[in-house]
């Protein structure tokens, strides 16, 4: 494997993948990184014992030890990348969002189809244990209908706080701001629920006067009828992130929050008493969708898979790497990135021309 951008999510990756290989959950090897800041990738190299470090992602791609490329530079660098890395016949993880525009996502899908690699993308979420978990109950009860999906996504502005990335206030590289760089989760999580949608409202707001959004507030209505409501914001304030998700069916009740300490998920059917899931029962569902028993591995791989906030990162790479040496696409592939692309520019062009933008 090799990896380009050093900085954030690349370290995050590079910290799942050394704990996946320290627990022998994966056969591979963590060969070379790439970063334009010398620093950082001395840092990187040296605190994973990574032997080959470039400057230039050209030179990581041409590395013949390099079969897979995890993409985590600024998302305005995706594309490039990903054209080399298809270029040189080399697999790719590329990091949520793909793209600025649906039609760069389809452009890029395009290369890789083309060439015939394996595609994965950084849509994260979907292999969080409480979520899969949720997923699981879903199949299992008699939630009836879905109704209404709401996700509340708070964050303090990225830019000069917590993650230190100033790109993130230029359009230009980050593309747009709290819907397409952090909630493209949210919208992932929507249609992976719901299905596919079938028009979307939104207003988008500009509070703090940068050139990217600080609000979005969506209502997606699904092919199926149910609705997802989407509030995503980034404010000043010094709290920790939350995103809290609810599923309203029309028998049942499912609600998770994330990112904010709170380790469990609770759901209710009908008239029965509400249940409380903690993460060790979530974690059973996220080993089984993995296709690991959780009986047969130790304690370090069911800490490298199941640890909370590292779960998705780990589990999606575990995922991805069995994937390519399945000769499958992967999951999430550059497919889905395109639909809550999709999404995301009618979002935009919703609030530009203040209606309703149909998607079929
Ligand atoms: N899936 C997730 O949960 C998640 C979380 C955070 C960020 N991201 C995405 O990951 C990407 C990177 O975000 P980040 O927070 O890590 O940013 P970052 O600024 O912390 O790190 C990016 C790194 O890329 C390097 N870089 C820039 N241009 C480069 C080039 N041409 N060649 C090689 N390296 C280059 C920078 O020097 C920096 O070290 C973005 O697209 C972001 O949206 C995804």
């Amino acid at each position: 494997m090799g990896l380009i951008g050093t900085g954030n999510i690349g370290r995050t990756h590079l910290t799942s993948l050394t704990a996946l290989l320290d627990a022998r959950l994966i056969n591979a090897e963590i060969a070379a990184i790439c970063d334009i800041d010398p620093q950082s990738l001395l840092q990187a190299s040296d605190l994973f014992s990574v032997p080959q470090t470039y400057e230039d992602f050209n030179d990581l791609v041409a590395d013949g030890s390099v079969d897979l490329v995890y993409i985590c530079a600024p998302t305005s660098k995706h594309i490039d990348m990903v054209k080399a890395a298809t270029t040189a016949g080399k697999n790719i993880f590329c990091e949520k969002p793909l793209a600025h525009s649906c039609v760069q996502a389809q452009d890029m899908y395009a290369v890789a189809s083309d060439a015939g690699i394996k595609a994965g993308v950084g849509l994260v979420m979907r292999y969080n244990q409480f979520l899969i978990h949720a997923k699981r109950l879903i199949g299992i009860h008699d939630f009836g209908p879905p109704k209404l999906a709401h996700i509340r996504d708070d964050q303090h502005y990225p830019i000069d706080h917590g993650y230190y990335s100033r790109w993130r206030g230029d359009k230009s590289v980050a593309g747009g701001g709290t819907l397409i760089e952090h909630s493209i989760h949210d919208i992932d999580i929507f249609r992976w629920f719901f299905g596919e949608a079938k028009n979307v409202f939104a207003k988008i707001g500009f509070y703090s006067s940068r050139e990217i959004e600080d609000h979005a507030s969506l209502i997606i209505t699904h092919e199926n009828g149910a609705v997802s409501t989407l509030d995503s914001i980034w404010h000043n304030v010094d709290r920790s992130s939350e995103r809290v998700i609810e599923f309203f069916f029309e028998r049942g009740y499912i609600g998770v929050t994330l990112e904010s300490g709170k380790t469990w998920l609770d759901y209710q059917l009908e008239d029965q008493v509400p249940v409380r899931v903690h993460a060790e029962t979530a974690n059973l569902s996220l080993l089984e969708e993995l296709g690991v028993h959780a009986k047969n591995i130790g304690s370090a791989a069911y800490d490298a898979l199941t640890a909370v906030g590292m779960e998705r990162y780990s589990a999606l790479s575990y995922s991805l790497l069995n994937s390519i040496r399945n000769d499958e696409q992967p999951s999430p592939n550059f497919l889905d990135a395109i639909e809550a692309h999709r999404i995301v520019d009618a979002a935009y062009a919703s609030s530009n021309r203040k209606r309703i933008i149909d998607l079929l």
